[in-house]
């Protein structure tokens, strides 16, 4: 009687597009950027030759290599009036909506580089972005805990600079852990992209009306704070917090899982495309425990995620649905032994997955092909039907 149209219970609207930059095979949990296999590139590149792939598709001759990385030194700073806006923000704010407002106000401090047709003012925008990420990153974690702001020493790579700004103080010189960054270069190049996931699809889509890219880098991280998406690697920690808070164990936050009891789920478990093991997390898996046993990590809230993945991975309820441990599993445990508090972990998933957003809007300005175009719908309301008075509703 309403005229509504219902839809097919088990339809499923999932637009597509094309893209050259990542492969992924859910069924086998295989991932590739540009070909090139996740194991190999994170056991053998680093995060920033990783972005170059990303962004231009070949691997860098030592050439290209340093150049790129010269011109990324070389904008680290941010507009002293842009650090202001650090000032406005409360300290107890989350960092990841202090990151993309400070994202999306480069588009008021640079605006020589807004043109999505100009493939000059592309590029300095990429470097700009890829060059201010980690300071911007490192600013909002010092304003949250009251401390002084660091300049960033371009004596250092990215990873340093960033582990440097983030944790270092004036008063005083920062030691760089080489193997921490070693650890951290190569979480961001697990991280570095993913194809059409729900933060890159929103870049794509900001990015297919023209806006400019920081501006569409701005949603994508706005996306990303979601915790079914980048947010989960602080959801795993805040469930293990509980876990081992509450005194209960593994086998009981399970059950409570599979009874859907106050729809609580096992966060770092699941994924859109994978119907096996995320081969991103098996690799994150034994960096924890290298990174856990020298930095003297929490191991308990290791065993309890170890326990977690044991019991699920034994129970029918995960085995019928195919879900297997995803990158944010494991991840927090190291963010949160490295140092960072655990509102960080996502504000570090976006810094890993810049690179990927960058190469996906500038793939679609550049082969209109691979464009989101305006996703279209199947209209399930009213038919038509007559206004009616006030007084007669
Ligand atoms: C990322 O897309 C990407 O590539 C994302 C990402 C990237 O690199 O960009 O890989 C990063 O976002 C990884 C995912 C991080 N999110 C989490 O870990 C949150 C927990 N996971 C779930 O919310 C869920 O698995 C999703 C959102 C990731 C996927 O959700 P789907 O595809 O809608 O879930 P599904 O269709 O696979 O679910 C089928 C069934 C449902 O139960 P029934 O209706 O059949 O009874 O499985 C259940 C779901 O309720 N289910 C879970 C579960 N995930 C799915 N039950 C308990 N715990 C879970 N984690």
């Amino acid at each position: 009687s309403t005229g509504y149209t219902t839809l097919d219970p088990g339809f499923v609207n999932t637009a597509s597009t094309s893209s050259a930059i990542t492969y992924i095979d859910g069924e086998n949990g295989i991932l590739r950027y540009r070909g090139y296999p996740i194991e190999q590139l994170a056991g053998k590149s680093t995060f920033i030759e990783v972005s170059y792939l990303l962004i231009y598709g070949e691997l860098p001759t030592a050439t290209q290599l340093e150049s790129f990385t010269d011109r990324i030194r070389r904008h680290t700073l941010l507009h002293e009036d842009l650090k202001r806006f650090f000032d406005g923000f409360p300290r107890n704010a989350h960092p990841m909506p202090v990151l993309s407002s400070a994202v999306n106000a480069l588009s008021a401090y640079y605006q020589d580089s807004l043109d999505p047709a100009d493939p000059e003012q592309v590029e300095l925008s990429t470097i700009r972005l890829l060059a201010k990420l980690p300071t911007i990153a490192a600013y909002a974690y010092k304003k949250s805990v009251g401390q002084p702001f660091l300049y960033p020493d371009n004596s250092l790579n990215l990873v340093e600079n960033f582990l440097r700004m983030t944790f270092g103080f004036p008063a005083e010189p920062y030691e760089i852990d080489p193997e921490i960054a070693k650890a951290l270069d190569m979480l961001l190049i697990l991280h570095a992209d993913h194809e059409q996931n729900c933060s890159t699809s929103t870049v794509r889509l900001v990015g297919s009306s023209d806006a400019n890219l920081f501006t569409s880098i701005s949603g994508g991280i706005n996306a990303l704070w979601g915790p079914l998406h980048g947010g989960a690697n602080q959801a795993v920690l805040e469930m293990l917090d509980e876990i081992k808070a509450s005194g209960s164990n593994a086998g009981d936050f399970v059950r409570k899982v599979k009874n859907k009891e106050d729809g609580v789920k096992l966060m770092g478990f699941g994924h859109r495309v994978y119907r096996n093991y995320d081969p991103r997390a098996a690799i994150v898996k034994q960096t924890a425990h290298t990174i856990l046993d020298k930095l003297g990590g929490d191991d308990e809230l290791l065993d309890i995620a170890m326990a977690l993945e044991e019991a699920a991975l034994t129970d029918d309820y995960f085995v019928e649905r195919k879900l297997y441990p995803n990158v944010d599993f494991y991840t927090g445990l190291i963010y949160r032994a490295m140092g960072f508090p655990t509102r960080m972990f996502t504000v570090l998933f976006a810094m890993g997955r810049l690179p990927g957003w960058i190469a996906h809007w500038r793939e679609m300005h550049e082969d209109p092909a691979t464009k989101i175009g305006r996703p279209r719908q199947i209209y399930t309301g009213y038919t038509e039907r007559d206004y009616k008075d006030v007084t007669s509703r």
